[in-house]
């Protein structure tokens, strides 16, 4: 038999990979590809597996497990320490919910750094807990708030700036400073949606603003209409994970807080576990920090089911929404 001349014996110096663009077998173009799927960093190349990459790029098979080679090689370098790792935790903030049994459910609050997303069908409080926490994110620091601003992503033309009015005299704040300290922008299309977030960066250091919270009402309603029919679904997954990488990264910058609603509809035909499907599916799911789940009781009455945490214990929360916004059942 011969042998198969190997092509990876040549050294690959990962110190000079800094970017997926300088991984072996991946030029401009096909980095540019990858990033467009969704795929920003090394550490996405390093966890891709060979037919991902070959689907997105049409690069030969060796090429696509050389780049994967390199780029797992390459992220060892990057090791943090536990150490740093709690030191990040640490810095994290909370934003009260309204709720003392929510706020515990979710370790302390809304969590900056992260992403918390709400999904439930309609009518189970996702809009409200996002005004409420448009409110609450804004209570000064000496007051154990985060005193921060607000981006509000309006997807379906159901922000209500009378509904936060109530809810701040309610906290005993002026409605007219809280609605000021809360920036609002219409979205009309996917596109557009990415876009703002986008562009979000650089209005913060523009204007110098001290967002503290980005909501997006809802995540997936653009996405789920212009993306009707199977054949593009895996169109919209990519797009849906670039778009939440973005949310990440901003998260972490700034040391906000992104909460995220996702309508789901319960479906009748299901009978067993989990009756409901999330737009947007796993990519969605892995990609929120907090995924709470939530879904309505007897009138007033709201119950909260934390799924998937990583460093949490799975647990049901009980909440009203009330006239005065998000409350704890007496
Ligand atoms: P979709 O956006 O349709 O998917 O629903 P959602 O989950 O965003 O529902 P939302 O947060 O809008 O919750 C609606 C529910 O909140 C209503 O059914 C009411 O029970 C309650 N609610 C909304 N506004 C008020 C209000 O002004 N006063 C009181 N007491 N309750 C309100
Ligand atoms: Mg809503």
């Amino acid at each position: 038999m011969v042998k198969k001349k190997e092509e990876d014996d040549e050294p690959i110096d990962v110190k000079a990979i800094k970017d997926i663009a300088d991984l072996p077998g991946i030029g401009k173009t096909t980095a540019d590809k990858l990033k467009a799927a969704g795929m920003m960093d090394i550490m996405a190349v390093a966890v891709a597996s060979p037919d991902i990459l070959i689907d997105l790029t049409d690069m030969t098979k060796p090429t696509a497990l050389k780049a994967i080679h390199a780029a797992r090689l390459a992220i060892q370098i990057g090791f943090r320490t536990g150490e740093d790792f709690l030191k990040d935790r640490e810095s994290t903030l909370k934003i009260n919910t309204g709720s003392k049994a929510l706020n515990e459910l979710l370790g302390g609050g809304v969590e900056t750094k992260a992403i918390t997303e709400a999904f439930g069908e309609f009518g189970s409080g996702k809009s409200q807990l996002g005004f409420q926490l448009a409110v609450n994110v804004q209570t000064p620091v000496d007051k154990g708030g985060l005193g921060g601003q607000v981006v509000f992503i309006d997807t379906e033309g159901t922000f209500r700036p009378e509904r936060i009015v109530q809810l701040a005299k309610a906290a005993g704040v002026d409605p007219i400073e809280v609605l000021r300290n809360i920036k609002v922008a219409r979205a009309f299309s996917s596109d557009h949606q990415m876009l703002m977030i986008d562009k979000v960066d650089e209005a913060i250091r523009k204007d110098n603003l001290n967002v503290k919270l980005i909501i997006i009402d809802s995540l997936t309603s653009l996405f789920r209409s212009e993306f009707a029919g199977r054949g593009t679904l895996a169109d919209r997954q990519q797009k849906l994970n670039k778009h939440l990488h973005t949310m990440q990264r901003l998260a972490d910058t700034h040391n906000l807080a992104i909460f995220v609603t996702n309508q789901v509809m319960a479906n009748p035909a299901i009978f067993f576990g989990n009756p409901t499907q999330p737009i947007g599916g796993h990519i969605v799911g892995h990609a929120s920090t907090y995924r709470l789940y939530l879904r309505k009781s007897k009138g007033e009455k709201r119950i909260a089911r934390l799924i998937d945490s990583p460093h949490l214990p799975e647990g049901e929360a009980v909440f009203k929404v009330t006239a005065e916004g998000i409350r704890d059942e007496e």
